[in-house]
Order: C-alpha cells, then sequence, then structure tokens
C-alpha cells in the first residue's frame, strides 16, 4: 500500500485492464451482484483495437492445442446469443457475422498443409467440406486462379473487435462498474493476501478479489509475487484495413486464409465495406512499429490469393500485441495468490473467448473455483513447488 494514500475505494472486485477480457470480466461479475471497479487508463483499447475478430476455432486449430480446441468452440457456439445479449445491453451493433471461412491452398506445399489440417478437424469431430480450386473460385469469385483447392467451414465466422470493446464499455457503465482511468502500478499484498491495487498517481483502491487481466502488459504490474504469474509475453501482429469501394462490393463474401510460404494471411471482409488484413507473428518484445517489411509481406501474400486488393484504398496500418503464455493458452481463475485472479494469456483467441472468459471469471469470481471446461487453463499448471508454495498452502 502506498504510504501516503489509505484505500479509498473498495470493490468486491478490482480488474487490472479494461480490454475486451477486463471488461467481458468486469460486465460478468456486475451481473451476478458484484460491486466492480477497473483500472485502465483508456479502457476499451487495447489489441482489439487492432485484432480482426475472426471467430476461427476450426480453421485456427493447431496440432497440440486439442484443450484449447474445447474452449474455443465453446465460445464460439454461445456468439450469437453472446453478440444478442450484449447488443441489447448496450444498444450497439457488435458487427457479429455469420458468414463462414474458406481457407485456400495456392501450391502443392500449401495443399499438403491444409489436407493434414482436414484430418485433424476430421479427427476432432469438426465440420469443414474439401473443395477443388474451381469450387472454391465459384464461392469467392474474386481468389487468384492459382488457387488449388480449400477448406470450406461454415461455422467459423467473424465479429468486429472495436465494437464489441465499445460495446462492452458501455453495458459495463450501464451494470454500475465503476471505472479508475490510470495506471495500476502495485499489487498490495497484506498477510501473503492480494488486497488491491496502488495507482501510479498513488491512489490506493482496495478489494476483496483484484482480477489481472492486463493482456500483453499483464507481467508489468509491481508486487506479484513470485511465481504467481507465469510469464506472458507480447507477439507482435501487424494488421492492414482496405476499403471496398461500394462498386467492388461484394468483393469477398467471408473470410479468406491461407498459408502462403509458410506465414499465415487472413483476409477478413466486414458487412461495412472495411477488409482486414493480417497478420504478422513477430517475437519482438514491446516494438509495435508498422514496417514497410510487415506491410509488404502481407500485402504480396494477400495479392497472390486475391490479386484485386491492389485496386483497393489502404486504409489504415497497426501493429498490436497479443498476450502469449508458456503454452499459448490462457490462464484463468484462481492465482497461487488468494484474493488474486487471473484473466489473461490468450494469445490468438482473445475475441473467439471473449464470451468464455465472461462466463469462467464470474463464476470463479463468485465461487472461488473454475467451472469443469476451464480447469485446463488454472495458472496453477506452471506452479512449481518452490516460490508459489507459500501461498499454495494458504486456504482461498
Ligand atoms: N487470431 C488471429 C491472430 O492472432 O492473428
Amino acid at each position: 500500500m502506498h504510504p501516503h494514500s489509505p484505500p479509498r475505494d473498495t470493490t468486491d472486485v478490482l480488474v487490472v485492464g479494461g480490454g475486451i477480457i477486463g471488461l467481458v470480466t468486469a460486465w460478468r461479475a456486475a451481473q451476478r451482484g458484484l460491486s466492480t471497479a477497473v483500472v485502465d487508463p483508456e479502457p476499451g483499447g487495447g489489441a482489439a483495437q487492432v485484432a480482426a475478430g475472426m471467430l476461427a476455432a476450426v480453421t485456427e486449430l493447431h496440432y497440440g492445442e486439442e484443450t484449447l480446441l474445447g474452449l474455443n468452440l465453446a465460445s464460439a457456439r454461445r456468439y450469437p446469443e453472446f453478440a444478442a445479449e450484449l447488443a441489447e445491453a448496450s444498444g450497439r451493433d457488435l458487427g457479429y457475422r455469420a458468414c463462414g471461412t474458406l481457407a485456400v491452398a495456392l501450391d502443392s506445399d500449401d495443399r499438403a498443409h491444409l489436407r493434414e489440417l482436414h484430418a485433424l478437424q476430421e479427427r476432432s469431430g469438426l465440420t469443414s467440406e474439401w473443395l477443388s480450386g474451381r469450387e472454391c473460385r465459384r464461392l469467392e469469385p474474386m481468389l487468384a486462379p492459382g488457387v488449388r483447392g480449400g477448406l470450406r467451414v461454415d461455422g467459423d465466422h467473424q465479429v468486429d473487435p472495436r465494437r464489441l470493446a465499445a460495446a462492452l464499455l458501455v453495458a459495463c457503465e450501464r451494470a454500475g462498474v465503476i471505472f479508475h482511468r490510470g495506471w495500476a502500478e502495485r499489487l498490495s499484498v497484506a498477510a501473503d493476501r492480494a488486497t488491491g491495487v496502488v495507482l501510479a498517481d498513488g491512489t490506493a483502491l482496495a478489494a476483496g478479489q483484484t482480477v489481472l487481466a492486463g493482456g500483453s502488459l499483464s507481467g508489468r504490474l509491481a508486487g506479484v509475487p513470485e511465481g504467481v504469474l507465469p510469464s506472458v509475453r507480447p507477439v507482435k501482429g501487424q494488421v492492414l484495413r482496405l476499403a471496398v469501394p461500394q462498386r467492388y462490393a461484394p468483393f469477398l463474401s467471408r473470410t479468406v486464409r491461407a498459408v502462403v510460404r509458410g506465414s499465415s494471411v487472413y483476409l477478413v471482409p466486414r458487412e461495412n465495406g472495411e477488409l482486414v488484413v493480417g497478420a504478422t507473428t513477430e517475437e519482438l518484445g514491446w516494438d509495435t512499429t508498422v514496417t514497410a517489411g510487415g506491410v509488404y509481406e502481407l500485402l504480396r501474400d494477400a495479392h497472390e490469393l486475391v490479386p484485386g486488393i491492389t485496386e483497393l484504398p489502404l486504409t489504415e496500418t497497426r501493429a498490436g500485441l497479443r498476450p502469449g503464455s508458456p503454452d499459448n493458452a490462457p490462464l484463468l481463475g484462481p492465482s497461487a495468490l488468494p484474493g488474486l485472479q487471473l484473466a489473461t494469456g490468450h494469445y490468438r483467441n482473445g475475441v473467439l473467448l471473449t464470451p468464455a472468459t465472461g462466463d469462467v471469471m464470474a463464476h470463479a469470481l463468485t465461487t472461488g473455483e473454475l467451472p469443469d471446461e476451464a480447469r485446463g487453463f488454472t495458472p496453477l499448471r506452471f506452479a512449481d513447488a518452490s516460490p508459489t508454495q507459500r501461498f499454495m498452502e494458504q486456504p482461498a
């Protein structure tokens, strides 16, 4: 606690970080009757301002991530109802679009990769349909003649993350969530229990439970005892936004993605005419520079898939930071320090996992335990006996 400033405000729940994960946690907690506050200098900002918003549980499936697949699918299934409930609560449209995804291959290597993905999807009980190149072009006439085949996944949808963040902010305000617009500098710990945070200006905020939901910045909160927060690293993604003039519409009618020369590229068409092209994956620390090389590679790969994109106005270039955990799966629920819960480390799946995270965190905050669907994502999965043992022995 700051020496000159006794706690001014006390809430049941204090969420550190007002990105979509922090906001959905706060909204759901407030709906359960918990007095809730959020600390963030710019709530509604963060990686959601950059993300494309693919809800791609099936087409973003990676080997070794089968545990995550269950939670991703559960969250994808909840999206239509979640989007409708949030739109109602906020009076804002989220740009949720059940338009499906087409993952295509340009050469025989890409096609072999996609065939393997298809086999993995089938083994995992997922629905996807293999199409020839001609069938792909019949669905999406703007695709390059060189497209050799593809996977049609009607269940992989999209949402507009900027609208999602804006809607969550309004829903939180309407649910009575308090906003502290400042930086949380230090976690307060008393008698081996988290008791709130101290802001950069010295203001102390007290809470029954503190939730660390700081995205890639989660590791920057001082005062978190060693071993309590598994490492959360920033993984840079550069993303472009183009505009589809009315005369070209519909340019694409669903998300189109591919692996081109080993790099993943996707094109996400919004109903409002925006076309989002992403994304690089770069482990460069806190750097968020948009580079000529990043823009060049995205445009080069996107142009190979859809040559007509070079006709479109380029309206925005931006880079964001994904929060990567040691196994790239989220860290959810009670940590080894009583009074501190985590909702971070969502890596590539923050937008997709927003509905499930809200429900999981509301359950964890009201019962002290994770629901069955999220037990695999406890932060304690990385705990070793040494630095955290002291805290794990305390009653939760
Ligand atoms: N989920 C898309 C990305 O992280 O690039």
